[in-house]
């Protein structure tokens, strides 16, 4: 179904950064999960870069208790950067300088229990208010020329309404993701006439998955007020989508390049690897080392 008006642009990005990452503790006891760092930056430098490149004004964080160090990284540390200068380090201090935000730019509310991904958003409406708001979990990262939210974007220019970023999955993985039934298929966009989060591969009505980008017009926040509970009583982002089908056009949009679940140790150490051949200083050392342990 494609819209007759041209679509809200999309100015503002929420950052759901409020769960514990049991996955990897212990390193994450005393750090945020999202401060782990690819390569040198850390995974929520790449997802704010990621929504800047796709045209993103307002950037709000759904934080828990803990996570100060993600406020930290995007203000000014005035020594570090005085001690940088006094050096004469200017390629580091260039780099300090990308991460500092100004304030009428970050927002930062509180999700004060875990209760899902959903509950997450939900935190964050106030901030948002009566506009069209992208979501980017950045521990789901994609790697490509091209951002993945900049990709959805330019496919939001043209049909408006919800779009979440898919993938196909192997059918024994459904119940790791939230999952697409189907109405029409062109290979890049994806009707969808229900969704079902986590369901076992037998239940499953596709093996194509939601992977952690969306762009959800402002009525998910009424769906999400009622705190309706799915699947492992969490507030399920995917049933508040799901509940809006018909109110408004739902697509999967298949991205472009390569992705990574940093959320789990292989993926983040795989996406580690793959992120360090990208860069020129690295490349041969990495290579060789791979050789040395394959
Ligand atoms: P995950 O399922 O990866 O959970 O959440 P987690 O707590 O971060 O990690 P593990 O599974 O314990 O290792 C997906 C995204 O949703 C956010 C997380 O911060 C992550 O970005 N989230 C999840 C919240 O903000 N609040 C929640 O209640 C749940």
């Amino acid at each position: 179904m494609m819209s007759t008006e041209r679509p809200k642009p999309i100015r503002k990005a929420i950052f759901p950064v409020a769960g514990l990452g049991t996955r990897f503790l212990p390193a994450t006891k005393a750090i945020p999960k999202e401060m782990l760092p690819l390569v040198d930056k850390p995974l929520i430098e790449h997802a704010v870069d990621e929504a800047r490149a796709a045209g993103i004004e307002e950037f709000i964080f759904v934080t828990s208790r803990g996570k100060t160090a993600l406020e930290d990284h995007f203000d000014v540390n005035f020594e570090l950067n005085a001690t940088l200068e006094a050096r004469g380090k200017q390629e580091q201090l260039d780099l300090v300088k990308r991460t500092e935000m100004p304030s009428n730019r970050m927002f930062y509310t509180r999700q004060k229990v875990p209760l899902g991904l959903g509950h997450a958003v939900w935190c964050a409406r106030q901030i948002v208010g009566d506009e069209p708001v992208a979501v980017v979990l950045p521990d789901d990262v994609v790697l490509h020329q091209t951002p993945c939210l900049a990709q959805m974007v330019e496919a939001y220019n043209q049909i408006g309404g919800n779009i979440v970023a898919v993938l196909d999955v192997p059918r024994e993985n459904t119940s790791k993701y939230g999952i697409l039934d189907i109405s029409s298929d062109n290979g890049k966009l994806v009707e969808v006439k229900g969704l079902v989060e986590k369901p076992k591969p037998d239940e499953a009505p596709s093996n194509v998955a939601i992977y952690g980008r969306y762009i959800l017009q402002p009525q998910v926040f009424d769906h999400l007020s009622s705190h309706r509970r799915g699947a492992g009583g969490e507030i399920q982002l995917t049933d508040a989508i799901a509940a809006m089908i018909g109110e408004v056009p739902v697509h999967g949009f298949r991205f472009e390049g390569r992705r990574f679940d940093c959320g789990d140790k292989a993926g983040f150490i795989t996406a580690n690897l793959a992120f360090a051949l990208q860069r020129p200083e690295l490349v041969e050392q990495i290579r060789s080392v791979m050789k040395e342990y394959s």
